[in-house]
């Protein structure tokens, strides 16, 4: 068999659960010529990559990992040099009882280093952030980098999307792929379901399940980190997260114009400006082509401007941490 041709360069920052198995995903995917994984926990990188690479000839793929110790003060980034992609998945993750948002004054410090590093050793890449609390941590990432808004996103919809989408496939007993659901506004309190954009097998989910039962089943959604958190009690989820990442950065690599509800800078579409926030986007070699505006009912779009409110007062908050 010959060798698929594999290019591009991907930077996943943070070797925890989440970023080593988004690091693993990216590298079976067999697109990239190298992944490089990052951590300030010296050795743990380089262990993983080896770890990593070893897995190579079984699972088939050619894809390099590199595994590289990097400290605050920026030794070590050289390794992440030119990276197409950066994937920030720095910061703590979250303990039992606490909201993603306790995590903001610590995150956004270990962040705010990692964003100044990654824009002088690759400052051409497309970064997507999945630090929580998400929609400040993206907001501070793009006013770290100085980097142009469509290349700077966020993860969240994408998994908020496929939470919602898991449950009601779980509630009705039908296949996953049958299932379409959307979450737009923010990676919290006031993310937004938009039930009129829920279906199943193309029909409205309206016609299979209960206002209450969709309403149980909306707040399943908004808490899904919580409840893994809450089961774990320690870390937080990773495989879901990490597969919406690492589909999100196959989308950039591969210029595919892919669609997916991203934590994007918002600039007049729905009627709002100047925030970043969960909406559906098209995905590129450019990052965020374009924000993609789909039909609400009025509620829907009221909900998503009240989340837009929510973030705008707490991104507001970032520029001084
Ligand atoms: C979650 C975290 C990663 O929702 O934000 O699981």
């Amino acid at each position: 068999m010959s060798a698929k041709s594999v290019s591009g360069k991907v930077t996943v920052v943070g070797a925890g659960f989440y970023g080593s198995t988004t690091a693993l995903r990216l590298a079976e995917y067999n697109i990239f010529e190298t992944v490089v994984l990052t951590d300030i926990l010296e050795g743990k990188p380089e262990g993983l990559a080896l770890d990593m690479n070893q897995s190579r000839s079984i699972e088939g793929f050619e894809t390099k990992i590199i595994g590289a110790t990097t400290t605050a003060d920026g030794a070590g980034y050289e390794a992440t040099a030119n990276s197409d992609v950066v994937v920030i998945t720095a910061g703590l993750p979250r303990k039992p009882g606490m909201s993603r948002m306790d995590l903001i004054g610590v995150n956004a410090g270990i962040v705010r280093g990692v964003a100044e590093n990654i824009a002088k050793h690759s400052p051409n890449a497309v970064i997507i952030v999945v630090s929580n609390p998400l929609d400040e941590m993206t907001a501070l990432t793009q006013l770290a980098t100085n980097f142009p808004k469509n290349r700077v996103m966020g993860q969240a919809g994408m998994l908020d999307t496929a939470r919602f989408t898991n449950f009601v496939a779980e509630k009705l007993g039908v296949a996953v792929g049958s299932v379409k659901t959307l979450t737009l506004g923010s990676h919290g309190d006031t993310m937004v379901p938009v039930p009129s954009r829920c279906t199943v097998d193309g029909k409205p989910l309206s016609d299979l399940l209960s206002q209450t039962e969709i309403d149980e089943l909306v707040d399943r959604t908004r808490n899904g980190g919580a409840e893994v958190v809450a089961l774990l009690k320690t870390g937080s989820a990773y495989y879901a997260p990490s597969a919406a990442a690492a589909r999100m950065a196959k989308a950039v690599i591969e210029d595919s114009g892919a669609v997916m509800p991203v934590c994007a800078w918002v600039d007049g579409e729905y009627g709002i400006s100047g925030v970043y926030l969960g909406v559906e986007a098209e995905i590129g070699r450019s990052g965020v082509k374009k924000v993609v505006e789909t039909k609400l009912t009025d509620s829907e779009l009221a909900g998503l401007k009240e989340a837009a409110e929510a973030v705008r007062a707490k991104q507001a908050d970032v520029q001084t941490l």
